[in-house]
Parts: structure tokens; C-alpha cells; sequence
């Protein structure tokens, strides 16, 4: 049987364009034996067309003409790999509206315009798919989208920065952050201008279409709560080795009782946690539901062949459904309201440095049971009239600790402003008898 003929256009041809060419190229016969269609790319937009590139395509594929890729009738779908949000998100409805189904790997652009992009593909029966846009090569979208279909899933947990957790990993190993940051850069991990990955803003457009596609609901990135690891100290890490975790940066998307919450942040995760054996770039998903209990995903959530290998998935997923009525377009049909910040619940590790003198651990616990606080856990260390307090608590909610913290600020014998951050330990679905 002779296989379907299917040109192929890309919006951009540099690290993961040019991958999703050559993976096209090479296993063209893998993917006409599976699917009985021949993808081809016909068209590539880019900048300068005449730039050194390690791969390059034939001869007339290049182009710097949007209009030639738009009103081509034999493209039958195309893939954003341009990144930015500008001109891309106009070029993306653009496509839409002219009927043509588009694949995207452009985490921001999905995160702050995925409505409109949405609404758009729905209105013109196409498709928008954009597994790539998070952790790269693992299918963590089709996962939830269409193997996680009949689970309530009311937490997703991930590490999906790459960056932030090998610097955080090599902190374990003894450097101090910015050693780690320029070793990041020299090996790849880090672009030459990291701010959005150490901010949180990479990890937290991430997590919003996460919790977008897990809770049916559109969450953009503005309804991210987000922190990053600049002020992670080799303090940090070696209280929490102390105390048999890991600092990590998680990103966190929770259902409360039909209340959103989404963040980011770092946090200690307990050594005998599945995220706390993510280590080095490597990305990885927990998922938490009703039927499932829980599963975690992990893979390399960036790189050029990585990224295009989900590229690719997304556009063999297109042909395959097209023509089916199996389309896959917007996945909210619901708006939750967000759970207020003080509302959120978690245990906590609360660092407090006391002057060093007896009945001061006292007033500390004290102000942090007025609030309801209960400590788990407590180490001290004492040096030159001084005593740094280490304090895991029980499950206590953010309001309540701020409050606690505040009052212990308050203390005369209390030196310097108390710090948190939250740990992550349980694994399952508390309520359901098995956490
Ligand atoms: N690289 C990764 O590991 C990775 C991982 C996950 C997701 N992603 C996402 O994948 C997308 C592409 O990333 P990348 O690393 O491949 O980027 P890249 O290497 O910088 O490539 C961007 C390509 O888009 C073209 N381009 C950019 N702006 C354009 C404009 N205004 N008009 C025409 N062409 C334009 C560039 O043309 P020239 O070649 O002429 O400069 C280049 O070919 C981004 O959304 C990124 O967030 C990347």
C-alpha cells in the first residue's frame, strides 16, 4: 500500500526545528509503517536563511515568508519551534484560522495565550497540541489528557526545570551556587542568560499548563504563586541533609476542596520521596488521583532530539485523529476559584536564629502552638551565645505559620527575620486510607 504524502511546514529551524527535521528524515519508514503517511517538511521559517547551520535542509525549504507557509494549501500542519511570544502567537491564530492544525513547544506562549490560541482552534475545528511545551520528552500531556481521562487527579508534583535541578544537585555535592550556575552554563544546561529558569518563571509557565490540562480548568501563568533558588544557601542544603532531605525546586499544583493552587518554590523533599532521586537536568511528573494513587514520570526535559522527539509525537497524533472526530482542542470545560494563598497547607522547615539562653525554645514553641503549629521535628545548633533553631512542622497552613513567624520576629530574644520553606514527604492521596 503506498503511504499518504503529508508536507509539513516549521516554524523555525534552530536547536529543536532542525531535530524535528532530522527525526522526521531518519525515521520516515518507522513512521509510514505505523501511521501509512510520509511527513515531509516543504517549508522552514526563520531570521537570516543564509546563516551557518550544522544541519540544512534542501535547497528552497528556508524561508523568511510567514504569508508563503499560511496560504500554501498543501501544508497540513505545522510545528512552532520559533519560540517568543511575539510574532508567534499572531503567526499561531493565524495558521488556526486558515484551517491549519498546529504542534507547539512554546511553554510561555501556551501558558499566558492558551485561551485565545484555544478558543481560536476550537472555532476552526483544527488541532493545537503542545506536548513539548513541558519537561520535553516526557509524555506527561497525552498522559494526562488521554490515559488519566477517568481519574480525578487532584495533585501534580514536578521538578520541571533541568537547570535549577542540576545546580541545586551540585549544591549537594559542595558548590555554592554560583559555581554550580557557571558549570550549568558551561555543559549546556543553562542558557547564557538563565533569569527565567533560577526565577521560577520557566517552572511556573510549566506548572500552569499542568494544572490547566490535570483540572480542566485554565490556569495562566499570572495564577502562579512563584520563587526561584537565588536565595538558596549551602546553609539550606546542609540543614536539610541534616535532617535527611533535599532541596528542591517544586513546582506544586493542588485541588482543595474544589480550590485551585499552583506554585512554585524551593522546598525540602524528604530523602525517601520519588523526587528527591531526580537528579542532575532531569525533569520529572508525580501525578496523584482517585484510581491511580500515584504515578511519577521521569525523563531529560530539554535538548534538541528530546524536545523534537515529542514534536514529532504531537504531529503523528494530528494525522492519526484527523478525520476521526477525535479532536483534541481546548481541555477546559470548567472555572475552579483559587484557593487564597493562607489557605494552603503544607509542613514546613523554619529556620529561627535565638539568642542562646534558656527558656527561649520555650516562647518559640509557644507562639507557634497559639497558632495551631505542632513541630515534627527539631535540631539546634549552638555557637558564641547564639543558637540557630531547624524546625520541621506538622501540616500547618501558610496564614497560620506567617502569623507564628511573625510573632516569634517579634521576640526580643529572636535575631534576624525567621525563613520557611515547605517540605514535601507524603506520598498518596491523604482522605483515601493509604498516604
Ligand atoms: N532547546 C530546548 O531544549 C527546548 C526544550 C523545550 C522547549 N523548547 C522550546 O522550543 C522552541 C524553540 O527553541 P530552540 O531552542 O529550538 O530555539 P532556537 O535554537 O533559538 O531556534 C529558533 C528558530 O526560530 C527562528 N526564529 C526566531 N524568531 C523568528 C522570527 N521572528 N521570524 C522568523 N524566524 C524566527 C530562528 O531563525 P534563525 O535560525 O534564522 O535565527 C531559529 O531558526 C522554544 O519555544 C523553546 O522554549 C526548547
Amino acid at each position: 500500500m503506498s503511504a499518504v504524502d503529508v508536507p509539513v511546514a516549521l516554524l523555525g529551524y534552530g536547536t529543536v526545528g532542525s531535530a524535528v527535521d532530522r527525526l522526521l528524515a531518519e525515521n520516515a519508514e518507522d513512521i509510514e509503517r505505523a501511521t501509512g503517511h510520509r511527513l515531509r517538511v516543504v517549508h522552514a521559517l526563520v531570521r537570516d536563511p543564509e546563516k551557518e547551520r550544522p544541519h540544512r535542509p534542501p535547497a528552497g525549504v528556508l524561508t523568511t515568508d510567514f504569508a508563503a507557509i499560511r496560504e500554501d494549501p498543501s501544508v497540513a500542519l505545522v510545528a512552532e519551534v520559533m519560540g517568543g511570544i511575539e510574532p508567534t502567537g499572531g503567526y499561531v491564530l493565524d495558521l488556526l484560522r486558515a484551517g491549519k492544525p498546529v504542534v507547539s513547544a512554546n511553554k510561555q506562549l501556551i501558558a499566558r495565550e492558551g485561551a485565545e490560541l484555544f478558543r481560536t482552534a476550537s472555532e476552526a475545528g483544527v488541532q493545537l497540541r503542545f506536548e513539548a511545551s513541558v519537561c520535553a520528552a516526557i509524555p506527561v500531556i497525552k498522559i494526562l489528557r488521554e490515559a488519566l481521562v477517568a481519574t480525578n487527579v487532584h495533585r501534580v508534583l514536578g521538578i520541571v526545570n533541568g537547570t535549577t535541578n542540576f545546580i541545586l544537585t551540585k549544591m549537594e555535592e559542595g558548590a555554592e551556587y554560583f559555581e554550580a550556575l557557571a558549570e550549568a552554563k558551561r555543559l549546556g544546561y543553562a542558557e547564557a542568560d538563565p533569569t527565567e529558569d533560577v526565577n521560577g518563571a520557566d517552572a511556573a509557565a510549566k506548572m500552569a499548563i499542568l494544572a490547566t490540562i490535570a483540572f480542566g480548568s485554565r490556569v495562566t501563568l499570572a495564577d502562579v504563586a512563584y520563587d526561584g533558588i537565588e536565595a538558596v544557601t549551602g546553609a539550606h542544603v546542609a540543614a536539610a541533609r541534616e535532617m535527611e532531605m533535599v532541596v528542591r525546586l517544586i513546582g506544586a499544583a493542588t485541588l482543595v476542596d474544589g480550590k485551585l493552587d499552583v506554585r512554585v518554590g524551593p522546598a525540602l523533599v524528604d530523602r525517601h520521596h520519588p523526587l528527591a532521586a531526580v537528579e542532575g537536568a532531569m525533569n520529572a511528573v508525580m501525578l496523584q488521583g482517585d484510581a491511580i494513587r500515584e504515578i511519577t514520570l521521569e525523563g531529560p526535559g530539554a535538548g534538541g532530539m528530546e524536545t523534537a522527539s515529542a514534536v514529532v509525537a504531537d504531529m503523528v497524533s494530528v494525522i492519526g485523529t484527523t478525520g476521526t472526530g477525535f479532536l483534541q482542542n481546548d481541555a477546559c470545560w470548567r472555572e475552579l476559584p483559587r484557593l487564597p494563598p493562607e489557605e494552603a497547607r503544607s509542613p514546613y522547615y523554619v529556620r529561627i536564629d535565638v539568642d542562646d539562653r534558656a527558656g527561649v525554645l520555650a516562647h518559640v514553641a509557644l507562639r507557634l502552638a497559639e497558632q495551631d503549629v505542632s513541630i515534627a521535628r527539631l535540631i539546634q545548633h549552638q555557637a558564641n551565645g547564639e543558637a540557630a533553631l531547624h524546625i520541621v512542622t506538622h501540616e500547618a497552613s501558610t496564614g497560620h505559620l506567617q502569623a507564628a513567624l511573625g510573632a516569634i520576629a517579634g521576640l526580643p530574644e529572636t535575631r534576624g527575620a525567621p525563613s520557611a520553606l515547605p517540605v514535601v514527604s507524603d506520598r498518596g492521596v491523604p482522605g483515601l486510607g493509604w498516604a
